[in-house]
C-alpha cells in the first residue's frame, strides 16, 4: 500500500527564528515550545495569503508492483517579511525514504542517509538543549508524517521534495496504491499522476477517494491499456474550492488504486533487468487445501467490554466462514485455560453451530497465561496428527487473540518463546493478532516469526470485527505447502527467501536477485510444494532478452528498479531476521542489512537521513534528522492519539478494584514526576492510562509536592520563569529550586540548578553539579551523576531523583531547570499529601466516551474522578528519567485547568512561604 499525504502548512505568524545556535554549528531543531506538551489550544492558522501554495504534485511510478513516489510542493512567500513555511507529507509505513531535498532561494539542500550511529553521533555533539524534533512520526494505523520547516525570506520560494520507494504486497487477490492528501489550502497547481506499468497485464484496477465529491468525479483521469494505466488528477484553483467564495479545499483524503494482474502460468512471472531478476509466483485455479486451526482467545480482564464483545462477533463470522474439511478447536484462557471441546472438530453445520453457542457465552475474567494457552493449543493439534484424524497435508495453524502481556503462569516471555518453538517444532504456524495498545507487541512479532506465522496489530476501534475477519480470510486458505522455488546454486547467495511454509490464496510469493554475470540472460527456475493429493512442480526458463523486450516504454521505469526491489526485499527479510537469529548471525544480518541501506539510500530503522537546514534570516544552520521508526516507536508516538477513530468507546480503568493500586505492596508501581514547565505525570500501571496535568503558575511561586507527617518528610519545589517571553506566547515555569527536609533525621537539603547545599548543624556542605559524588550516611545517600541527576535514598521513607535540564546558556529563553522523579515510595505513611503525594495512595477513575475534541489529533473523552465528571484530552508527555535529552514519550490523560477535580483542592492550596516550609 502506498500511501502519501502531502501538505504545506503556513505559519501565520511571522516566525523570527532567533535560535540558540552558534554559528556553522551542527544543532537540533530548537526545543518548540509546547511540542507534546499539554494539547495546544489554537490549531495552526490556515495558510495566510501571504504564502501563496504555487505547486504540488505527486507524481507515482509503479513498475511491477514497486512503487516509487516522489512528491514535490512549491510556496511563495508573498510577504514584505521572511516566513515559517512548513511541509508534511503522510507516507506508508511499510516505505523507504529515500531522498529529500529543498530548494531554497536558488540553493538545494539535499537529505544525506547515514548509519543511524553515526548521524546521532553527529548529531550529540552540537545538542545543547537536549530536546529533539524528529522529521518522521507515526501517522495512524498505516502511515508515518514527515514533516519539515524552514525559514522563507520575503518574496521568495521554497520547494521540497520528498521521494520514497516501497514493494506493494498483494493482499486478498489485490495491491492497493493509497496516496493521502491535506494541502490544507489551495493550490495553483495540483496534480496526481499514477503511471502503472504491469508486464503480465493489468487484470483490474480501480480509483477512489474518501473526498472526491460528485464534482469531482469527473476530474478523474483513468486510461487502463493491456499493461499500462495511467490515473490523474488536476482540479483547478477554483475546483478545488469548498464553496465558490471560500478558500477551504475539498482535497483533503485518501485517493486509492486497486488493481491485479492477470496469472496464466503456474511458474508465475519474471522479469530481469540490468543483472537483476524478480519472480512473481502465485498460481491460479489451486484446490483449496483443508487446514487445522486453533483459535486460542484472550479472555483475560481487560478483554472486558467492547473488545470481548467484538472478539465474539468476529468469531462467529469465521466459523461461518470455515470450509467443511477443515478441522478447528477453541481455547479460551485467562489463569485459567478451557477447551471448547477436548479435541478438533470437523468443521461440519453442527459442529458450527454448537461452536458458535459456545462463542456467545464467552465472558472476560481475570490474568493472561499465554504460555499455557498456546501450549494447550499445540498440544491439541498435535494429538490429533499423531492419531491420524486429520486429513493427509492439511497445515495446522493457531491464531492466537490477546490484548495484554503474560501475566500468568509462565511470564517470562524469553521462556515462552522457547517453549512455543520446542512444542511446534516447525510444525504448526502460529498467527498473533495483539488487540490494544497494551499488548508487547514486540513479543509476538518475534513469537510469530519464529513459527511460521505472522503477527498483527488489532485497533481498539468499531471496525475491529473487520480487521479480525479481514486477518482470517487471509490466512483461510492455505493452496500449498513447503513452496520451494529453486534457482541456479551459482546465484544462491543473492537470492531472497525462497522457502514458503504456506502459500495462502489471495497473496504472492516475490523472490528477488542478482544474476551471475557469466550466465546473466537465461534463469533455469523449478518450484516445488506441496497440494492436496500430490506434489506440485514446474520447471521453466526466464531469458533476460525477452524480459527487456518486455520494458519497450522506457517512461514506466525508473532506473533499475528491479535493483531496487531485491534491495528492499533483502532489506526487510533482513529486518525480520533480526528478531530470530543467534548473537553470530545477528552481527552479520544487521552489518548486510545497513550496507545495502547506505547503498541504496533507504531510510530504514538502521539508517537516518540527515538535512541541513539553511541558514536564513538571522537563524544559523540547523541538522535535523529523519529516521524510520520501528514498531515499539511507532506506537510511543501514534499509540492512541493519532486518531480518534483508533479508539473504543470506553477505557476502563479501575485500578483499585483490580487490586494492583489499593495494596501496599503495589504502590511502587505508581510513578510520579513533575517536569518541563511544571507537568505532573502519574504514571499508572496500566501505561496507557497514566494521568498528567500542567501547573500555570508565577515565576517564584513555592508548591508542596509531598509531605508526610509521620516521618516529618517534604519535598516543596520553587518554580522559575524563561528569561524572557517570546512575543505572543505565555510565559512558561520550571522548577528551578526543590527544598527536601526529614525532620526526624534532622535532614535538610537544597537543590538548585547550580548546586545541592546540605545544611548541618551550623555548617553547610556544597555540592556541585560538575562533579560526580556519593555522599553516605545513616540516613540518608546522595548520588550525583555528573550534569545529570542526582538520586537520593532517604532512609524507610522515600527514594527519588532530581534530573538537571542544561540548556545553552546562550539560550535567548529557556535556561536551566529541574525534573523530580519517585522511584521508590511504597514507605511512606497513609498521610502522606501533597500536589504529588496524594496519589501515592492510587486513585480510581474511569474514561469513557471517546470523542473527537479541538485538536483532530488529540481525542477528549469523559473522565469520573474523586466524584468529579471532567473532559479530558489524550496527549503526550515526555519522562526524562531514562534518557534526559530525549525523554520517552507516554501516553496520558490531561487533566485541564491546573489539575482541577484531579488533585484535591486547587492549586493554590499548594503554594507555601519558603522552600523549608513543613506546616
Ligand atoms: C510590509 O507590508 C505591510 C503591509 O502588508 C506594510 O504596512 C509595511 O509598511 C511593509 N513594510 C515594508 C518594509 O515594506
Ligand atoms: C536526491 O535529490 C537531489 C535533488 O533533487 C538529486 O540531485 C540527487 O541526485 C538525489 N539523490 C538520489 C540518491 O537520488
Ligand atoms: C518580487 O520579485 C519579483 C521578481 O522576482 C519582482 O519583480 C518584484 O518587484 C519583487 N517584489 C518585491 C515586493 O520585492
Ligand atoms: C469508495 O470509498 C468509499 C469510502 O471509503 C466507499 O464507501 C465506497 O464503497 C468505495 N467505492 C468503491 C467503488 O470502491
Ligand atoms: C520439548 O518438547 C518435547 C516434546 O515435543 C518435550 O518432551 C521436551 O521436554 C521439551 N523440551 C523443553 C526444553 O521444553
Ligand atoms: C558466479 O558463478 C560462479 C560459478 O558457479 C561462481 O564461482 C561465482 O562465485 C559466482 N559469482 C557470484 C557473484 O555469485
Ligand atoms: C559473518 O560474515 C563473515 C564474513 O562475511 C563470515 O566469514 C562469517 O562466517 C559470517 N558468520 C555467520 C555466523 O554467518
Amino acid at each position: 500500500m502506498a500511501t502519501v499525504w502531502i501538505g504545506l502548512l503556513v505559519c501565520a505568524c511571522v516566525c523570527l527564528r532567533v535560535t540558540a545556535q552558534l554559528p556553522g554549528f551542527p544543532v537540533l531543531l530548537h526545543h518548540e515550545e509546547d511540542e507534546d506538551e499539554q494539547p495546544k489550544e489554537e490549531t495552526p492558522k490556515p495558510g495566510s495569503h501571504e504564502i501563496e501554495m504555487q505547486y504540488m504534485k505527486i507524481d507515482c511510478k509503479v513498475a511491477s508492483r514497486f512503487a516509487h513516489t516522489i512528491m514535490t510542493s512549491t510556496a511563495l512567500n508573498k510577504a514584505n517579511t521572511s516566513q515559517e513555511v512548513f511541509f508534511e507529507v503522510e507516507l506508508p509505513k511499510t516505505a523507504f525514504i529515500t531522498n529529500f531535498s529543498m530548494e531554497i532561494e536558488g540553493k538545494t539542500y539535499v537529505g544525506e542517509v547515514k548509519g543511524k550511529e553515526k548521524a546521532k553521533k553527529e548529531y550529540e555533539t552540537a545538542v545543547s538543549s537536549g530536546h529533539t524534533a524528529g522529521l518522521v512520526k507515526a501517522s495512524g494505523r498505516k502511515m508515518e508524517k514527515f514533516s519539515v520547516s524552514v525559514n522563507v525570506a520575503a518574496n521568495s520560494s521554497v520547494t521540497f521534495t520528498l521521494t520514497y520507494e516501497e514493494l506493494l504486497q498483494r493482499r486478498l487477490g489485490k495491491y492497493e496504491l493509497m496516496i493521502r492528501v491535506k494541502p490544507k489550502q489551495l493550490v495553483q497547481h495540483f496534480e496526481i499522476a499514477a503511471s502503472i506499468y504491469e508486464p503480465q497485464g493489468i487484470s483490474f484496477l480501480d480509483t477512489n477517494a474518501t473526498f472526491i465529491t460528485n464534482e469531482l468525479l469527473p476530474l478523474v483521469e483513468k486510461t487502463v491499456t493491456d499493461k499500462k494505466a495511467h490515473v490523474s488528477f488536476s482540479p483547478t484553483l477554483d475546483q478545488q474550492r469548498k464553496c465558490p467564495d471560500c478558500d477551504g479545499t475539498l482535497i483533503d483524503g485518501d485517493f486509492i488504486i486497486t488493481y491485479d494482474v492477470n496469472r496464466e502460468q503456474d511458474l508465475g512471472n519474471f522479469q530481469i533487468v540490468n543483472g537483476y531478476f524478480v519472480h512473481f509466483f502465485a498460481p491460479p485455479d489451486l484446490q483449496q487445501l483443508p487446514k487445522n486451526v486453533v483459535f486460542v482467545i484472550d479472555r483475560s480482564g481487560s478483554m472486558e467490554g467492547k473488545k470481548i464483545q467484538q472478539t465474539r462477533e468476529a468469531l462467529i463470522t469465521i466459523l461461518d466462514d470455515l470450509y467443511e474439511e477443515d478441522h478447528f478447536g477453541l481455547i479460551i484462557f485467562d489463569d485459567e485455560i478451557e477447551r471448547w471441546r477436548p479435541s478438533l472438530s470437523k468443521a461440519t453445520k453442527e459442529n458450527i453451530k454448537e461452536a458458535k453457542k459456545y462463542v456467545k457465552s464467552i465472558r472476560a475474567r481475570h490474568m493472561t497465561d499465554i504460555n499455557g494457552a498456546v501450549l494447550n493449543a499445540v498440544d491439541m493439534l498435535n494429538t490429533a496428527k499423531r492419531n491420524n484424524s486429520l486429513p493427509d497435508n492439511s497445515p495446522s495453524m493457531i491464531i492466537l487473540l490477546t490484548d495484554g502481556d503474560p501475566t500468568a503462569g509462565e511470564t517470562n516471555t524469553a521462556m515462552i518463546k522457547k517453549n512455543v518453538r520446542n512444542a511446534t517444532d516447525g510444525n504448526i504456524s502460529l498467527f498473533c493478532l495483539g488487540f490494544g495498545y497494551d499488548v508487547h507487541y514486540g513479543f509476538l512479532d518475534v513469537l510469530a516469526k519464529q513459527n511460521n506465522g505472522l503477527a498483527r496489530r488489532i485497533y481498539e476501534a468499531s471496525d475491529a470485527v473487520l480487521q479480525l475477519q479481514g486477518f482470517y480470510k487471509e490466512v483461510a486458505s492455505p493452496l500449498l505447502l513447503e513452496v520451494n522455488l529453486h534457482y541456479p546454486d551459482s546465484i544462491k547467495n543473492s537470492i531472497t527467501t525462497n522457502h514458503f511454509k504456506q502459500f495462502f490464496g489471495g497473496s504472492e510469493i516475490v523472490v528477488a536477485g542478482q544474476l551471475n554475470d557469466t550466465q546473466a540472460d537465461t534463469l533455469l527456475v523449478e518450484v516445488s510444494a506441496q497440494m492436496l493429493d500430490r506434489t506440485f512442480t514446474i520447471q521453466g526458463q526466464a531469458n533476460a532478452e525477452e524480459s527487456s523486450d518486455m520494458f519497450p516504454e522506457q517512461e514506466y521505469i525508473f532506473g533499475d528498479f528491479i535493483e531496487h526491489l531485491w534491495a528492499y526485499l533483502t532489506i526487510q527479510q533482513l529486518l525480520n531476521k533480526q528478531d530470530v537469529c543467534s548473537p553470530e548471525e545477528c552481527e552479520n544480518v544487521t552489518a548486510e542489512a545497513l550496507d545495502l541501506s547506505l547503498k541504496y539510500n533507504f531510510v530504514t530503522p538502521l539508517t537516518s537521513m540527515v538535512v541541513i537546514k539553511p541558514e536564513t534570516n538571522g537563524a544559523s544552520e540547523d541538522t535535523l534528522i529523519a529516521d524510520k521508526l520501528t514498531e515499539d516507536e511507532r506506537l510511543d508516538f501514534a499509540g492512541q492519539v493519532s486518531s480518534p477513530m483508533l479508539y473504543s468507546s470506553r477505557v476502563h480503568s479501575s485500578l483499585l478494584s483490580s487490586g494492583l493500586v489499593g495494596a501496599k505492596s503495589h504502590k511502587a508501581l505508581i510513578a510520579m514526576a513533575v517536569d518541563g514547565d511544571p507537568h505532573f505525570i502519574i504514571e499508572l500501571p496500566d501505561r496507557n492510562n497514566n494521568l498528567c496535568f500542567n501547573t500555570d503558575d508565577k515565576p517564584g511561586t513555592i508548591f508542596n509536592l509531598v509531605k508526610d507527617p509521620d516521618s516529618g518528610l517534604v519535598v516543596n519545589g520553587k518554580t522559575i520563569g524563561d528569561k524572557k517571553v517570546k512575543p505572543g506566547s505565555k510565559q512558561h515555569t520550571y522548577f528551578g529550586q526543590f527544598g527536601i527536609v526529614h525532620e526526624k533525621f534532622s535532614i535538610k537539603l537544597m537543590v538548585t540548578t547550580e548546586k545541592i547545599i546540605i545544611y548541618k548543624q551550623d555548617k553547610e556542605e556544597h555540592l556541585h553539579w560538575s562533579e560526580a559524588s556519593n555522599v553516605k550516611d545513616l540516613n540518608m545517600e546522595l548520588q550525583i551523576v555528573k550534569d545529570h541527576s542526582l538520586t537520593v535514598t532517604l532512609k524507610d521513607t522515600i527514594k527519588f531523583t532530581i534530573m538537571l535540564h542544561k540548556v545553552w546558556k546562550l539560550h535567548p529563553y529557556h535556561r536551566d531547570y529541574l525534573g523530580f522523579y519517585t522511584l521508590d515510595s511504597h514507605l511512606l505513611s497513609k498521610k502522606v499529601h501533597g500536589l504529588l503525594g496524594q496519589f501515592f495512595h492510587g486513585i480510581t477513575f474511569e474514561v469513557s466516551d471517546v470523542f473527537q475534541g479541538k485538536d483532530p489529533d488529540k481525542p477528549d473523552a469523559h473522565m469520573l474522578v474523586k466524584g468529579h465528571s471532567l473532559t479530558v484530552t489524550k496527549g503526550w508527555q515526555r519522562d526524562f528519567r531514562m534518557d534526559v535529552e530525549k525523554g520517552e514519550n507516554v501516553p496520558c490523560w490531561f487533566i485541564h485547568n491546573n489539575g482541577m477535580g484531579l488533585i484535591d483542592g486547587v492549586l493554590e492550596d499548594y503554594v507555601v512561604s519558603s522552600l523549608f516550609t513543613t506546616v
